[in-house]
């Protein structure tokens, strides 16, 4: 997903009964795919290559009016040597969906031939996605819509993503692990899903329970990475029988320290303040090892455009909900579930240490140390990663 944009809805753009048009809101989504993309997929490109909409979808969810701001988000469908399609999602204010669209285009050049993508397009959304975004998609969980990316078949397994981050975090690692019903969401108040006010480890939980009821899933691996450790160790306790096995990257088991609680409440200030794009400023070199945010460009880029694109309500929901809760070293003695834990070698948010102690307090598991990896194993280092998580997968079967 490229960084979402926000625009005003004008009187201008609303029917007699002050509810904005289907017409302008293709406007509007003409002018965020303008700023988002710089004019290469608005039919401004610099290059001799203009897209032409071949088809457009669009579904009203709610309905907005004059006053209103709408947040935009644009994500990539498909994209061909000729062709591409995008998605957007149209959120009022409260984080509600108001539409959803999707836009395909042809490139055409200025003697109406089939062209290549202009290249500021194909720079704007990087590489082509390991995993299509088509395979991103909304189910109602709880009352709230929860975006997901779902491949493959076989045994489940349910990614569970960390702060400040969303499910594209797993993305590298999920493309490898053929052969496995690959389920990752975004929590509530992160990436596409929606934003509601209530948000504790076990909201977490009992949405992700909710979750594998619509996907008509009894039990899955869970693999956690930081804060989703914190709610996987929430499903052990109020969902046991989902839980089949356990993956537990960069994560502990201990609540906050005093001084853990007050930088909670620091940071839930600072994204009052300045916003999430200040958050990711703040948390890039926390997170990751220095060899990832010099080498590593691509991964420096995703991971804050992530926190960049996610709601204030979320970030301070997720904020608070790590503050309070509860500690859960008591229950780690009766994890009776194959568990594999993972930890960076240079982890300076839950040392290596840390992960050694949780990994020995577990009984029967199993602990991989992950070289030049920080806080975010499955971004710095996708390829250990997966190769761990997989054999841990082949041995479990
Ligand atoms: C995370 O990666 O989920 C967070 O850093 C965890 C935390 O802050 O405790």
């Amino acid at each position: 997903m490229v960084t979402p944009v926000e625009l005003l809805i004008y009187p201008d753009d609303c029917d007699a009964g002050g509810r904005l048009t289907a017409a302008a809101l293709l406007r509007l989504l003409d002018r965020a795919r303008w700023e988002q993309l710089g004019g290469a997929a608005s039919g401004q490109a610099r290059s001799d290559s203009f897209p032409a909409v071949r088809k457009t979808t669009l579904e009203f969810q709610s309905h907005a009016g004059a006053g209103d701001r709408l947040r935009v988000e644009t994500s990539l469908v498909a994209m061909g040597r000729t062709s591409f399609t995008v998605r957007h999602v149209a959120r009022g204010e409260d984080g509600a969906i108001v539409a959803e669209a999707e836009l395909a285009f042809d490139c055409l050049n200025s003697r109406a031939e089939p062209a290549p993508l202009p290249p500021e397009f194909v720079q704007a959304f990087g590489r082509r996605p390991s995993v299509r975004a088509s395979e991103t998609r909304h189910l109602a969980v709880r009352g709230l819509a929860v975006a997901l990316d779902l491949q493959g078949d076989g045994r489940p397994i349910l990614f569970v993503h960390g702060f400040p981050l969303d499910r594209t975090v797993w993305r590298q690692v999920m493309a490898t692990l053929t052969g496995w019903k690959r389920i990752a969401p975004d929590l509530r108040g992160m990436g596409l899903s929606d934003a509601p006010g209530k948000y504790t480890m076990a909201e977490y939980a009992d949405d992700l329970a909710a979750l594998l009821d619509v996907l008509h899933v009894d039990q899955a691996v869970v693999c956690g990475l930081s804060m989703g450790g914190y709610i996987a160790f929430e499903l052990l306790r109020r969902h046991k029988t989902r839980v089949g096995a356990l993956v537990l990257v960069n994560t502990r088991a201990e609540a906050d320290t005093e001084e853990g609680r007050r930088r909670r409440d620091e940071m839930i200030g600072v994204v009052q303040r300045d916003g999430p794009a200040a958050l990711a400023d703040a948390l890039v070199p926390q997170l990751l090892t220095p060899w990832s945010v010099t080498a590593q460009p691509q991964v420096v880029e995703h991971l804050k455009a992530m926190i960049a694109a996610n709601p204030t309500t979320g970030i301070i929901g997720a904020l608070e909900a790590m503050r309070d809760r509860p500690d859960s070293t008591a229950l780690l003695g009766s994890i009776d579930v194959p568990t594999l834990v993972i930890a960076g070698r240079e982890d300076r948010l839950i040392p290596a240490a840390t992960s050694r102690a949780l990994a020995d307090a577990i009984p029967e598991a199993q602990l991989t140390v992950i070289p030049e990896a920080g806080h975010l194993a499955p971004l710095e280092q996708p390829v250990q990663t997966s190769r761990v998580i997989a054999e841990f997968l082949e041995a479990l079967a």
